[in-house]
This record gives structure tokens, C-alpha cells and sequence, in this order.
């Protein structure tokens, strides 16, 4: 089938790769000149597992293309996607502005019926603004062409991304005519193979499905952090709560690690959109508000803990940081707990020495030459000279490291666990002192 994607980032770039895989002819179209050029010749934009090798062998085999130009995207396209961002504005709403200036640019080019797709993570309403911005520019162009605007929200993970686009656990339709329905069941039959993970509802729900999902598991670690901090204060180990708890299937032990607060482009911003959603149609999502507030709380965590332990006296101390990501398997540091760590050490007088496996071209693209911050060439570089280690994101390379030589390194030995991977036993024999996150005895 002929498809087009507009919008590079995360979820285009990965459903345009998977679509192309699966023998669909698809044309990746972005604004960014520099993007689309790189894509061309080969240039992966982000680092995401096993997306290099699905967009250059499908771009090689003529499956992918990328461009520029909207005329040559919409041209002839069965199925058009919209993946492109929604920022959050000043109040935390979700800024459509470049999803509705796709759907004009659309209305400007269609030629033939097409089915458009909402692929961005959109407010409740959001089909029918496309809908009415597309409508509104063939009106003007005078002309009568049958589309449709259906949502299908993606439920990627950043570090799994072409896994989950290939093996969906459910692809959701929102859509209610039955020939956008069949056209999309096609689009998705070669991942619908083994057991049938397509739901179909309509537009809304869909639209709130997306914003359900990401704020019930905002809201399981803003729950796990909040028991965390109770543990510390009554003597409690959370890692030990956690295995009790999870050992419920009702509870599950998936997405309950309390740690450094969540971050990423997803979670903060669309718990923040759907308290602003429901806010604007008259309900106080004081719960929704809640998690957010606790994830705030619990990015200051890390920063709070080193410093007490130095008395506040953090001026020219060397802090080792491990993990700048704001999780594992991606490259990707956007509203992650490591920002506000580095942050708050700079403005305390600190210099941080930091090593991620795959964030430091973005650490340096975001903080440039600073003299507060060592961009190290490995994990135990960074060690060198250091004070303290604070592990922040639980890369696999971290979770077996030398502890002599940690202790070797650090002026005053001591692990500030963001992550809670280290037996506090085996680095505390190590002549190591050791702080996690909720683990029975606050610094
Ligand atoms: C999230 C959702 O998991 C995806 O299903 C969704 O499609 C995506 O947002 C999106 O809306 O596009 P992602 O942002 O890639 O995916 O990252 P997650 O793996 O969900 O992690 C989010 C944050 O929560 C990270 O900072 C992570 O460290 C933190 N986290 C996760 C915890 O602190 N504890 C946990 O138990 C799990």
C-alpha cells in the first residue's frame, strides 16, 4: 500500500521503517532539510536497537524514501500519517499547531481519497480539528475529494521501538467508517499475524486510550516513588515492598521500580496535557495533578540526598555521574532526571565527571564546553578524581562495575544508587557506603 509519513522523529521514523518492512511503499516527508538529507545518505537522526539497519536496507531496496516536499508525499497515498510532535505550550496543553499545519498542507495537495491518520499523541478532539483543517482547504480550493481522519495512537517504548512496532501487543483504531476501518486492518495485517491485537473504537476514545495508558503508568511509578520515601522513613527496604507486592497479578511486577522520577518526551508531557484536557472540560484531575507533583518531588531526590551527605558543602566537589539518558537503550535526554541532577550540582558549585553509553553527543549538544562538566570516555574515567558516584540511569554496563576500583577512585567512597541495581550489602563490603532509593535509611 502507498503511505506516507509526515514527521521523522521517534514514532515516524520507526512506523515508516516497519511499514516499508512489511512491503508497504512509503514516503517520509519533514520540514527538517538537514534530517531528510542525512536520512537519505544513511544518517539515523536517533540511536534506537535495530532502526539503522531497517531504514537503510528498505531506502536501499526503494521501499523508504525521504523528502522535503508534501506535494510528493500526498501524491497517491492510500494512507496518510501524521507523526509529527506536540509541544507542550505555556500551560501544559498539547500545542497542535504543527499537526494542523500538516492537515493543511494535506488539503493542499490531495488529489485522491486517503485515509488520514492521527499517529501524534493528540488532545480528545483532535480527529475532528484535522478532519475540519482538511475540509477547510479543499473548500477553498474548490474542490470535492472523499477523505477520512481516523486515530491510531502509537504505544512505542524508547530502546524497544522497532520491537513494539513490529510485535504490537494492540494496535487501537479509532475510526467509525467501515472503509477506513478495512483499509487500516490491511495496513496492519503483517503485524496482526498470530492472534488478532486490533481494537476498534471510535475517534475519542481512541484519543483518550493513549492518554490513559501513559498517565496508569506515570501514576504506578509516582505511587512506587511516594512508598519509596514512606520505606526510608520507617526503616523499610522498597525493593523488598516491591517483590511483595508484585507477586500479586493483580499488581504485576511490571513498571513498579521507584527510582530518580520519570522522564522522557512522553510522560511528563502528557500527564500534564491530560490534566489540562480534563480541566478545560470542566473536571480537576486531582490525581493526575498529584503524580505529577511527586514525580517533581522525586527528580529533586538524587540532588537532595548527595548534598545532605556533604552538609550542603558541594562547592568544588567532583561528582561522578553514570547514566545522562533518561533511561536505558536510547540517546535521548529529554526531561531527564540527569538534567536536573547536573543542574542543581552546578548551581551548588559542583563539577560533574559523566559517562553515558549512547547520550554524550547529545549531553554535549545540550550543554555545549562548560567548565562544570567533563564529558568522560568511559564509566571508569569518570570515576577519576571524583568525590562520589551517583548511578542515574541503570545501563546494563553499570550493573556489575569494580567496587575496589570505585573505592580506589572516589576521595570519600560512597554510591548514591538513583536506580537501586547495587546490593547495598556487597558495596557496603566493598568499604563503600551506600544510598538507594527508599532502602530503609535516609543520609
Ligand atoms: C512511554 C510508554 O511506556 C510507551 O508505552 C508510550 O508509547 C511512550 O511513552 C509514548 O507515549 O510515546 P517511553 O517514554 O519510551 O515510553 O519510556 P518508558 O520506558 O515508559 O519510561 C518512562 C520513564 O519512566 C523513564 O524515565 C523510566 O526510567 C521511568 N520508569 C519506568 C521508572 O521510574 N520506573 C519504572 O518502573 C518504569
Amino acid at each position: 500500500m502507498k503511505t506516507t509519513i509526515f514527521g521523522t522523529g521517534y514514532v515516524g521514523l520507526v512506523t515508516g521503517a516497519c511499514l516499508a518492512q512489511a512491503g508497504n511503499t512509503v514516503t517520509c516527508v519533514d520540514i527538517d532539510q538537514a534530517k531528510i538529507e542525512g536520512l537519505n545518505n544513511g544518517v539515523i537522526p536517533i540511536y534506537e536497537p535495530g532502526l539503522e539497519d531497517l531504514v537503510v536496507d528498505n531506502h536501499k531496496a526503494g521501499r523508504l524514501r525521504f523528502t522535503t516536499s508534501a506535494a510528493e508525499g500526498v501524491a497517491g497515498a492510500a494512507v496518510i500519517f501524521i507523526a509529527v510532535g506536540t509541544p507542550p505550550d505555556e500551560d501544559g496543553a498539547a500545542d497542535l499547531g504543527y499537526v494542523l499545519a500538516v492537515a493543511r498542507g494535506i488539503g493542499a495537495q490531495l488529489s485522491a481519497p486517503a485515509v488520514v491518520v492521527n499517529k501524534s499523541t493528540v488532545p480528545v478532539g483532535t480527529v475532528e480539528k484535522v478532519r475540519t483543517a482538511i475540509q477547510g482547504v479543499l473548500d477553498e480550493r474548490g474542490v470535492q475529494i472523499d477523505f477520512d481522519v481516523v486515530s491510531n495512537p502509537e504505544f512505542l517504548k524508547e530502546g524497544a521501538a522497532v520491537e513494539d512496532c513490529m510485535r504490537p501487543d494492540r494496535i487501537v483504531i479509532g475510526a467509525r467508517k467501515p472503509e477506513s476501518i478495512a483499509t487500516m486492518r490491511k495496513l496492519y495485517g503483517p503485524f496482526n499475524r498470530q492472534q488478532d491485537r486490533i481494537v476498534v473504537m471510535d475517534p475519542p476514545s481512541a484519543e483518550l486510550t493513549k492518554y490513559a495508558a501513559n498517565a496508569m503508568l506515570a501514576t504506578k511509578i509516582s505511587f512506587m516513588n511516594e512508598i519509596a520515601n514512606i520505606a526510608e522513613c520507617v526503616g523499610a527496604d522498597i525493593e523488598m515492598v516491591r517483590k511483595g507486592i508484585g507477586s500479586d497479578p493483580r499488581i504485576g511486577y511490571h513498571f513498579i521500580y521507584p527510582g530518580a522520577g520519570y522522564g522522557g518526551s512522553c510522560f511528563p508531557k502528557d500527564v500534564k496535557a491530560l490534566v489540562r484536557t480534563a480541566a478545560q472540560a470542566g473536571h480537576e484531575a486531582e490525581l493526575l495533578q498529584t503524580v505529577e507533583a511527586v514525580n517533581a518531588r522525586q527528580k529533586g531526590k538524587l540532588f537532595q540526598r548527595i548534598s545532605d551527605y556533604f552538609d550542603g558543602a558541594l562547592a568544588g566537589k567532583t561528582i561522578a555521574l553514570w547514566g545522562l539518558a533518561f533511561k536505558p537503550r536510547t540517546d535521548d535526554m529529554r526531561e531527564a532526571p540527569s538534567v536536573e541532577l547536573l543542574r542543581a550540582l552546578w548551581a551548588a558549585g559542583a563539577t560533574a565527571r559523566a559517562f553515558d553509553p549512547e547520550a554524550m553527543r547529545e549531553a554535549r549538544r545540550m550543554f555545549g564546553e562548560r567548565d562544570d562538566l567533563v564529558l568522560c570516555d568511559s564509566a571508569n574515567d569518570a570515576l577519576t578524581g571524583a568525590d562520589a558516584l551517583v548511578l542515574v540511569t541503570e545501563w546494563k554496563a553499570f550493573w556489575s562495575p569494580d567496587f575496589a576500583l570505585i573505592r580506589e577512585r572516589l576521595s570519600t567512597p560512597v554510591i548514591f544508587d538513583g536506580r537501586n541495581i547495587y546490593d547495598p550489602a556487597l558495596v557496603e563490603d566493598c568499604g563503600i557506603q551506600y544510598y538507594g532509593i527508599g532502602r530503609g535509611r535516609s543520609v
